[in-house]
């Protein structure tokens, strides 16, 4: 809860002045009784109309001030609690932000998503309760306990004795729903998980008739989920129907030891209306308190979800005083091996390579064969377990992590575009390039062909990842996006799989021709895309097996040989 209270800042002032408003208030309602029951004596003992009308004033005037400081801390709490969960939620876009790849591997994105949004509202809730109601409840319940003193002496002692039986019903009652409601947050997190996944592919979906099948996992996991929800709302309602038991009991006891001492002219009238109006407030205060205790065992595991997120440690940290600038675009692996997280196998082992600035390498190697593994090293989404991977002649982990990867552009295997128009997703590539860079990034992507016949051209709005584009269209403008980067090093893992062959073997020449400077890695299946390249290396299980231009491993190595006869029978 402290790590989560760092992000109150500029909402300090109106979270101190709700509670202090709410005392105001708690004050006022607290001398209403003792007023009232001053006017009920003056009545019986016969006062003057004008003392009367005084006391009513006072008592108008009482509670219009009630009234005004009710309203003040409702403003104050609102702002302050809308405010916290704003700056709560930006702190944790913030610090996911941060994550590399290692730290999202071990979040699903469904669970950032409910910590983001169902944990966010727990918390803001839990706030708004703690800063007026937590602070409403024991400061009327000391109020309301000194002024029944005041007013009925030792029987204001019967409403202290509640408390500890109230107390000790909570407990237990709390300690049976905390781990429900963990359980819960997991079921929250896995139909999330399955709403996200189904309405992301919601196309294969439907291209396999897999609905029926869909709908009955999703009603699955909301039945699931309601049974779960049902059990622990179930649990804490067993706190209202205690506290109802406890203020009956309690208020039939004053009623009747408070009747007997009337009676013996030891207590007046107007003493036990007041005492009655105390204890109400005194057990509505506990009532109260009871459900704020509710809401924040709710909110602890919200809480507790938060920090998680807060608390991860970024496994990729920026260097103080990182190199800025990358002198060339050469790489170099030392006996590097990597694993991901606590795998307990390397999907890397010993790999040396030395891959010259400004030349192209193909990788070539069977599915799972380490090909983007071994690429993403290169600009730091993942740092390698042993072993080193030196660029323009310094090891990765030197540079300054922002020049790094401006420096690397990375074309991802799984490509990602966002809503918005063709020239806004080629911007982020770079956001001040002219238009006519942005044809000339096109051009070399092969990507201005289609652009042009587009009716609204670089103004065409593309739809959410890009759905309105053909699967080669796509790639063609995550190339242009990359370019526009004006890297050292452009890396395309397996980004023109979807290209035809002709465009494909268009756009290595363009490469070639007018970025001769620029290093460039380029992963395929087909060794038809690699075959010009200076240098192929073959990769199988995480270690390279042979290295050379593509006549050399045609001579020497047969795996590399059968592969190519595979590819080209058919031809
Ligand atoms: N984020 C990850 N967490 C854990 N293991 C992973 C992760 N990504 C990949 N792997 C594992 O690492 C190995 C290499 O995967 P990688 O994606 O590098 O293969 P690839 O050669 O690029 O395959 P493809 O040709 O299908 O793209 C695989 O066994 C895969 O299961
Ligand atoms: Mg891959």
């Amino acid at each position: 809860m402290l790590k989560l209270l760092a992000s109150v800042r500029e909402y300090k002032k109106p979270s101190l002045e709700a509670p202090l408003y709410v005392s105001l208030e708690v004050v006022m309602e607290c001398l209403i009784p003792f007023i009232i029951s001053r006017l009920v004596n003056n009545i019986r003992a016969g006062c003057e109309f004008r003392e009367l009308l005084l006391d009513g004033a006072l008592l108008i005037i009482m509670a219009f001030m009630s009234l005004l400081f009710g309203i003040i801390a409702g403003n104050a709490c609102s702002t302050a609690s809308c405010g916290f969960a704003k700056n709560l939620r930006s702190d944790l876009f913030r610090a996911i932000q941060k994550f590399s790849f290692g730290n999202i591997d071990k979040f699903s994105t469904a669970s950032l998503v409910t910590r983001l949004t169902t944990d966010v509202n727990d918390v803001q809730q839990a706030y708004m309760m703690i800063i007026r109601t937590a602070i409403r409840g024991p400061l009327m319940l000391v109020f309301a306990f000194i002024m029944a003193w005041i007013m009925g002496g030792s029987i204001a002692l019967v409403f202290l004795f509640t408390v500890p039986f109230l107390a000790v019903a909570l407990f237990l009652i709390a300690k049976w729903a905390m781990p429900v409601f963990r359980n819960l947050f997991k079921k929250y997190d896995a139909l999330n998980n399955s709403i996200q996944e189904n309405i992301h592919a919601i196309r294969v979906v439907k291209a396999f008739v897999r609905e029926d099948y869909e709908k009955e996992k999703f009603a699955l996991s909301a039945g699931n989920l309601c049974n779960e929800f049902t059990f622990a709302e179930k649990i804490l309602s067993l706190n209202n129907p205690v506290m109802h038991f406890c203020i009956d009991t309690v208020m039939i006891f004053v009623l009747y030891y408070g009747s007997y001492k009337v009676l013996s002219s030891e207590l007046d009238v107007g003493q036990i209306a007041s005492l009655i109006t105390y204890g109400m407030q005194i057990l509505g205060s506990l009532m109260r308190l009871s459900m704020v205790f509710v809401m924040i065992t709710l909110a602890r595991e919200s809480a507790l979800r938060i920090a998680e997120v807060l608390n991860e440690v970024p496994e990729i940290a920026n260097p103080v005083n990182g190199i800025k600038e990358l002198s060339d675009g050469s790489i170099t692996f030392h006996d590097v091996s990597f694993r991901y997280g606590s795998n307990r196998n390397f999907a890397l082992s010993h790999v040396n390579l030395q891959i010259n600035s400004g030349s192209m390498i193909g990788i070539i190697g069977g599915t799972g064969s380490s090909k983007s593994t071994l690429v993403q090293l290169i600009s730091r989404l993942y740092d390698v377990s042993e072993g080193s991977v030196m660029v323009g002649g310094h090891d990765v982990r030197e540079y300054d992590l922002a020049s790094l990867r401006n420096n690397v552009a990375v074309v991802l295997q799984k490509n990602e575009l966002f809503s918005g128009t063709i020239r806004e997703n080629l911007l982020w590539g770079d956001s001040s390039a002219t238009d006519q860079r942005i044809q000339e990034a096109c051009k070399i992507a092969c990507a201005d062909e289609f652009i042009e016949r587009l009716p609204e051209k670089y103004n065409t709005h593309i739809e959410q990842n890009g759905r309105n584009l053909s699967g080669g269209q796509k790639q063609r403008l995550c190339i242009a996006r990359a370019l526009l980067k004006r890297p050292k090093i452009l890396i395309l893992d397996d980004s023109t799989s979807a290209v035809d062959t002709h465009t494909d073997a268009l756009i290595k020449s363009s490469l070639r021709a007018y970025m001769p400077e620029v290093t460039k890695i380029i992963i395929a299946q087909r060794i038809s895309s690699v075959q010009e390249a200076d240098k192929i290396i073959l990769l199988e299980g995480g270690e390279v097996k042979a290295a050379g231009t593509h006549e050399e491993l045609l001579k020497s190595n047969g795996i590399y040989n059968e592969i190519y006869l595979s590819q080209n029978q058919g031809g």
